[in-house]
């Protein structure tokens, strides 16, 4: 087992974690881990762009206005008044380390903005239709260059270490030589984003299975808010067409939710579906996310459809190809022309608002254990995250939580001895169709009852399901040698019970948070804590 010692050690590296690495003075030692390759993470699929006021007609009232009433009652109005006086000066630094975002045509010295639901003006800033690829792998660049950062890509953190109550370090499993190392660390920073695996469908890639968050649970940290999952109403409906996300911008540009036609409905000259999200809210396509995926959900529950259509073939060609040749690109793949036709699309897991309990320089309840990122619930998304606030967040709380690890680790003394892994387990590595099996289960009972519409009755029936999982996954990993899969699976289950329990606790409709049961809001808006019992501790 190998002992690495770092005054900072980065679970994570997406938008959230390179950012905090980059930001940390030169004289501070760094290792940033990732679990895939270095880039592979949410912030890489990230399409339609960053949050930030910079027209002229725009102002940073109307950005806390608006993002205030998307979290229904539930945001924090001093992080969100933090986070969004600070987005210009978090633009203006990726700008500087070279992300290049897409000019105006008329105006070229100007920035093209585009506009999302939720957001009362053009306020987008994006690189065409892959904003997070142009981020993410110009942040990785640099980081790779840096003398004072190491990176260890393939290294998946298994748990944090916790002594006199201080993390110092995480158990880290090396991928490659398949040995358990430990990293000590003065700060320890999870940056691990969200948790959309833990659904069948969602736009998130393989790595969002909220260890970070399952981490920070086992060492007694507060997790919040776990209720509020967000649905993106447009994902590609095709069976080979894993997680792919087709942008909200393009409805920010015109495009129209559609039902797919029928010989009745279609309108005869144009063969399109009819139009319905003006029958759920005035704004129609531009209503915020759970409003636009719960009518969705509800047409598809109501007319049996396994789809609707997303409709954006009025527009230019030109225009198209300029502004989402991703997404152009990738609907050709799959036979279809978003210059000529509406494309089939569902909702699916998208964000978690929810998270470790953190300030907005990301400190949690564990003294040298900070959660920054979609990890994190810092009260910024309330009941409901409006869209392009969440890579802001990334930025703004990782250069945060950079000035408070600075002071933080020139005050103490890097940990002494820490306890080796325990390495008793004899049974070899469980076999794959054992961890498929139930990790097919989970993602089944998840997106089954504990989805876009809730009920006590389905809950009821997921918290049974996932307590008898809990068991076994916890047997399994008492027993066998640990595996990249393992790992995720028992951190999986921990996130869908959070998930279950802080849903049975809210007893009303809130934001992200529909329950026919309660289909109202209650007078009084109060976020939902979970902590460790005495007894599981
Ligand atoms: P991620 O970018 O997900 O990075 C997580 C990192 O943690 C990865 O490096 C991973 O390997 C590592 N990791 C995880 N577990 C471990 C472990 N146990 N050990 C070691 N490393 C670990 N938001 C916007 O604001 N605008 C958008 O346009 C937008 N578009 C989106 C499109 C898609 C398809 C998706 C999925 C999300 C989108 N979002 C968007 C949301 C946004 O991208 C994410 O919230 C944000 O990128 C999260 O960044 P992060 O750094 O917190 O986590
Ligand atoms: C999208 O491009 O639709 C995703 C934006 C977001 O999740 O903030």
């Amino acid at each position: 087992m190998k002992p690495y010692q770092y005054d900072a050690v980065v679970l994570g590296a997406g938008a959230a974690g390179l950012t905090l690495a980059l930001r940390l003075p030169k004289h501070i030692r760094v290792a940033v881990l990732a679990k895939a390759s270095l880039t592979e993470s949410a912030t890489l699929y990230a399409q339609g762009g960053i949050s930030v006021v910079l027209d002229k007609n725009d102002s940073v009232t109307a950005h806390i206005d608006d993002t205030l009433s998307a979290g229904a009652g539930l945001c924090d109005e001093t992080t969100v008044r933090y986070v969004i006086e600070n987005a210009k000066r978090s633009i203006e630094w990726l700008i500087n380390n070279g992300v290049a975002f897409t000019r105006n045509n008329d105006k070229k010295n100007e920035y093209h903005l585009t506009k999302e639901g939720g957001h009362s003006h053009r306020r987008i800033i994006h690189s065409a239709d892959a904003t997070g690829h142009a981020v993410e792998t110009t942040l990785a660049d640099q980081a790779r260059n840096a003398a004072n950062i190491d990176i260890f890509d393939e290294h998946i953190a298994i748990d944090l270490i916790k002594k006199n109550n201080r993390c110092v370090g995480a158990y880290v499993l090396n991928k490659s030589s398949r040995q358990i190392d430990v990293f000590s660390a003065k700060a320890t920073i999870l940056a691990t984003g969200g948790a959309g695996k833990v659904y069948l469908y969602t736009s998130n890639p393989d790595v969002s299975t909220g260890d970070g968050i399952a981490m920070a649970w086992r060492v007694g940290c507060r997790i919040g808010n776990m209720e509020f999952i967000q649905f993106h109403p447009t994902c590609l409906y095709h069976p080979d067409a894993k997680s792919f996300l087709m942008t909200e911008a393009l409805r920010g540009e015109g495009a129209k939710l559609r039902l797919p036609p029928t010989p009745k409905s279609g309108n005869k000259t144009s063969n399109k579906g009819q139009a319905f999200l003006h029958k759920f809210d005035p704004r129609g396509e531009l209503a915020p996310r759970d409003i636009v995926a719960r009518a969705i959900d509800h047409e598809i529950k109501r007319l049996g459809l396994d789809y609707v259509h997303l409709d954006i073939s009025h527009r230019d060609a030109d225009f198209i190809f300029e502004h989402f040749p991703t997404v152009y690109e990738r609907c050709k793949e799959f036979g279809f022309d978003l210059t000529k036709q509406a494309i089939p699309v569902v909702p699916a897991a998208h964000y978690l608002c929810g998270g470790v309990v953190a300030s907005i320089d990301g400190q949690t309840d564990l003294e040298g254990l900070y959660a920054i990122g979609e990890t994190a619930c810092t009260g910024l998304h309330g009941a409901n995250r409006m869209a392009s606030n969440s890579l802001l967040e990334c930025l703004v709380m990782a250069d945060a939580a950079a000035d408070h690890i600075t002071q933080f680790v020139s005050k103490i003394n890097h940990p002494k001895k820490i306890d080796p892994w325990d390495a008793s387990r004899v049974t070899p590595s469980l076999e794959t169709v054992e961890i498929n099996h139930n990790w097919d289960e989970l993602r089944r009972v998840m997106s089954d009852y504990v989805g876009i519409v809730r009920s006590n009755k389905r809950l009821k029936l997921a918290r049974k399901r996932i307590d008898n999982l809990k068991q076994e996954i916890h047997d399994f990993y008492a027993n066998h040698h640990i595996s990249n899969d393992l790992i995720e699976l028992r951190n999986l289950v921990t996130v869908a019970d959070l998930i279950v329990r802080s849903a049975m606790i809210r007893q009303e409709s809130r934001g992200l948070h529909y329950t026919l049961d309660y289909p109202n809001s209650s007078d009084t808006a109060e976020n939902t804590y979970l902590s460790l019992s005495d007894e599981e501790y």
